[in-house]
């Protein structure tokens, strides 16, 4: 600007000079006008020909007139007026430009003497030019880290006006973060600059807009303004927040992977990659957590990858890290605390803390077992266990201290009945769904010698022939125990007892082992029919126990004796037995009666008679049955008078033994007085015997009667309880039975000579005596006929037949179908 100044000043003054030079005659009256710039074309300047000293006339006849100037003819004259006017706009900026002063030379020039006049044209400034900037919009770029008190130079403003009109001063648009400095430059001219006063804050106010304006002195005051666009640059001082310090969550413990439990979310005030956050597990994160969770690094979402177990850990901390990407990068911080909410998962279970005892069989209530503990993985309610036995058990558990328990036995052990209890024990905790588990406890019970000895049977009735060989097996009882080993390991042994007076144990002997009787003897029917013998079953506990059984033995018979001839008696056996008879005798007059006995019983007792051999067989007969010799017709004159009869006498046994007599009968003539003896001799015991018989029936008949009585009565009883309970009779039978093993009844036929008298036995085997009479005196012993054992009955039946056959022409009807036996005896 200044060279441009310097160069109008150069032309300006060479035009002078040449005008000076050329013009030599100008008159050196100096006249100047005053003139602002800017004029109107024709505004007045002055009055030229009046300041010359020229008339009207002479401006219009000598020609006044401006020299020419090269370029522009900035005023004129005014021919008629002799005035020096405006020609064209005069800008003084475009003149002079920034000179102080500005004045234009002017020629003026008359003809006719050519006269030259120089005057001046003063032209002052007016206030037509605004400050103004290169460029009205101006972009700054400042960190936001600059430091408070830099300064940014701005474009200065430029106003061509001169002096007061020139630019004066800079205003500024208000902000809180810079201010304006003006420095002042060399040569007077001054630089605008701002200053930053506060530290800047991208994040708070990324960009300042501004507005310079230039002001110059002129009035009015004209302003020119640049438009100051500041952009703050980031600078990566902000940190990544996070919304929350703490992020809680709470998870189940059964949840499934893939599961976004957490969305912890960071924001960045910086810009760009200042503010672009990646998200990460904290530096020191465990490896369980890192086991479990992943971390989205862009949006910072948690994800569950693995299985929670509550048990192992119920909650976590995870420290979550948001990283910027600025340089240096920043980071924020924050805690995900994860509370895992316990499932039920876990199974109760049963922990054998003492291994189980065997118990003994008679323990007491409350004897410990074994120790036991409940245990479950999981809290609160899911943790809480209660423990069940079976119903019906013998044992129950006894809480102690937390969840530990005793076994202890609260009921009655048998091991006869289980040896080895599986108690099964259930464990169910509280959760919802409840989880239950079983455990079995092998409990074994030991044995106690609580039983004892049983023998198969109560009572053993053996039937033992006479005869029989010493040391033969006679019988084996056994009994048996429930118990074990020792307890159960049985000897046999016979208690001390008399029979006929002598020791038992002089007749038998038992194996202790295994309970064979050996009899030591052979047993004379005829001199001992029943004996019994007591057996014991003893173990080897501790104490033992024993039992009892009786044997009763019975001695069957054998047909080992020959019946014995005892009428007509001789005192020599087999020597002649001498009979009379009158020769008047008739058909069927008895002449004797053979009598013989057998010491057997039974049907070896069975004795028949029968004529073997005789002088005349046509005279005489022999009842089989009584022996009765009488004559088949009557005695004729020559009939021998000496006859001679053999009678064989029979028993009915197997084999059959034998005896003979042999009996003369002697015919006589006149014979009386001997005869009316033996008649009279031999109707005494058949009135006797008559009388015997009477009591006979009459006993049978009472007998029958009070059968049929019993009989009523039991059925009434039975049909009574049979109403309430089945089989009354049946249990009664049984009881029977027991009660009364040794029920016999046994009819013994004494013939001695003619029939005497029928024994009837009944009752206890043992006491003999206790006769048939007794049975029916008192109503209690009625049950001594009710029952008859069904294997005697055959017994019975013989003697029976053994009664029938010694009592003639009379028929006996045994019935015994039924337990209870129905006796009837028909005599007629
Ligand atoms: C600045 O000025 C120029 C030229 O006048 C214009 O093109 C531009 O858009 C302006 N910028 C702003 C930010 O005003
Ligand atoms: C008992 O033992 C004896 C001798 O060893 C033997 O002869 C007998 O047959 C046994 N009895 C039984 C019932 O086993
Ligand atoms: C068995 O018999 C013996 C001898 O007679 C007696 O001492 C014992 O008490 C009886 N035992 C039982 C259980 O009846």
């Amino acid at each position: 600007m200044t060279k441009r100044m310097g160069y109008r000043d150069w032309r300006w003054h060479a035009l002078w000079w040449h005008h000076f030079f050329l013009l030599w005659s100008t008159t050196d009256g100096q006249t100047r006008y005053t003139i602002p710039e800017e004029l109107k074309q024709g505004s007045v300047v002055g009055n030229l020909a009046k300041d010359l000293g020229l008339g009207l006339s002479e401006v219009f006849d000598r020609k006044l007139h401006v020299a020419s100037e090269a370029g522009k003819q900035y005023f004129s004259v005014d021919a008629g007026k002799g005035e020096l006017v405006v020609n064209e706009r005069i800008d003084r900026e475009a003149l002079c430009g920034q000179s102080a002063s500005c004045v234009l030379p002017l020629q003026v020039v008359i003809e006719d003497p050519l006269q030259l006049h120089k005057i001046e044209v003063e032209i002052r400034d007016i206030n037509d030019n605004s400050p103004s900037f290169l460029t009205n919009n101006l972009s700054l770029k400042i960190a936001e880290s600059a430091a408070v008190g830099t300064r940014f130079p701005l474009e200065s403003a430029l106003d061509p006006d001169v002096g007061s009109n020139s630019l004066k001063s800079y205003t500024f648009s208000k902000n809180e973060c810079f201010s304006l400095k003006i420095k002042e430059m060399e040569g007077g001219r001054s630089v605008p600059e701002i200053v930053l006063d506060r530290p800047l804050d991208r994040e708070k106010k990324p960009i300042h807009n501004l507005l310079l304006t230039a002001l110059d002195g002129g009035n009015p005051v004209r302003s020119g303004t640049s438009q100051i666009t500041i952009t703050v640059l980031d600078i990566n001082d902000n940190f990544p927040v996070f919304d929350e310090n703490v992020y809680k969550v709470t998870l189940d413990e059964k949840s499934i992977k893939g599961a976004v439990i957490a969305r912890p979310k960071a924001t960045d005030a910086d810009e760009g990659s200042n503010g672009e956050i990646e998200y990460s597990f904290g530096v020191r994160t465990p490896d369980s957590v890192l086991s479990l969770f992943e971390i989205n690094s862009l949006t910072g979402e948690i994800i569950l990858k693995g299985d929670l177990d509550y048990e192992t850990t119920s909650s976590y901390d995870i420290d979550i890290t948001a990283k910027d990407k600025g340089s240096p990068e920043m980071e924020g911080h924050c805690r995900v605390q994860v509370d895992v909410v316990d499932y039920n998962d876990n199974a109760p279970e049963i922990v054998i803390t003492s291994q189980p005892k065997s118990v003994r069989e008679d323990a007491a209530r409350g004897t410990v077992v074994a120790l036991i503990s409940a245990r479950d993985l999981d809290s609160g309610d899911n943790g809480k266990v209660t423990l069940q036995l079976p119903k019906g058990s013998p044992f129950s558990l006894k809480p102690s201290f937390s969840n530990n328990y005793a076994l202890v036995t609260s009921g009655a052990l048998d091991r006869e009945s289980l040896t080895e209890y599986n108690v099964e024990i259930t464990a169910t905790d509280s959760g919802s769904p409840p989880l239950s588990s079983k455990k079995t406890i092998p409990v074994t019970i030991t044995d106690v010698n609580d039983n004892p000895p049983i023998f198969t049977q109560p009572s053993y009735n053996v039937y033992l022939k006479e005869n029989g060989l010493p040391g033969s097996i006679l019988y084996s009882v056994s009994a048996s125990d429930l118990d074990l080993g020792e307890n159960a390991k049985i000897s046999y042994s016979i208690s001390d007892s008399k029979v006929q007076g002598v020791s038992v144990s002089s007749y038998v002997y038992i194996n202790s082992d295994n309970g064979s009787i050996y009899s030591m003897h052979s047993f004379d029917y005829e001199k001992l029919k029943v004996f019994q013998i007591q057996v014991q079953a003893k173990d080897q506990g501790s104490p033992s126990l024993s039992s009892n059984a009786t044997v009763h033995v019975f001695i069957l018979d054998q047909n080992d004796n020959a019946p014995i001839v005892i009428y007509p008696s001789s005192a020599v056996l087999g020597s002649l037995s001498h009979q009379r008879m009158p020769r008047s005798a008739k058909a069927g007059h008895l002449v004797t009666k053979v009598t013989a006995v057998d010491a057997d019983s039974g049907h070896n007792a069975w004795i028949s008679y029968k004529l073997a051999e005789a002088t005349d067989a046509s005279l005489f007969t022999v009842n089989l049955y009584t022996g009765e010799v009488r004559t088949k017709r009557a005695v004729s004159e020559q009939d021998d008078s000496s006859q001679r009869l053999l009678i064989e006498i029979k028993d009915d046994g197997e084999p059959v033994q034998s005896a003979t007599v042999t009996v003369s009968v002697l015919l006589e003539d006149g014979l009386h007085e001997p005869i009316l003896d033996l008649r009279q001799k031999t109707v005494e015991p058949s009135k006797k015997s008559g009388r015997i018989t009477l009591y006979l029936i009459l006993s049978l008949a009472s007998v029958s009667v009070l059968c049929l009585v019993t009989f009523l009565i039991l059925t009434v009883k039975c049909i009574r309880n049979s109403r309430s309970s089945g089989s009354c009779c049946m249990r009664r039978s049984d009881c029977d039975d027991y009660k009364n093993p040794n029920r016999n009844l046994q009819i013994q036929l004494n013939t001695d000579g003619p029939i005497k008298y029928v024994e009837v036995l009944g009752g206890d085997m043992l006491s003999q005596s206790q006769s048939f009479r007794s049975c029916m005196s008192p109503m209690s012993e009625y049950s001594d006929f009710t029952f008859v054992k069904p294997s005697s009955t055959t017994d019975f039946k013989e003697m029976i037949s053994v009664l029938d056959a010694s009592l003639p022409d009379s028929t006996w009807t045994f019935e015994s179908q039924q337990v209870r036996t129905n006796l009837s005896v028909l005599f007629s």
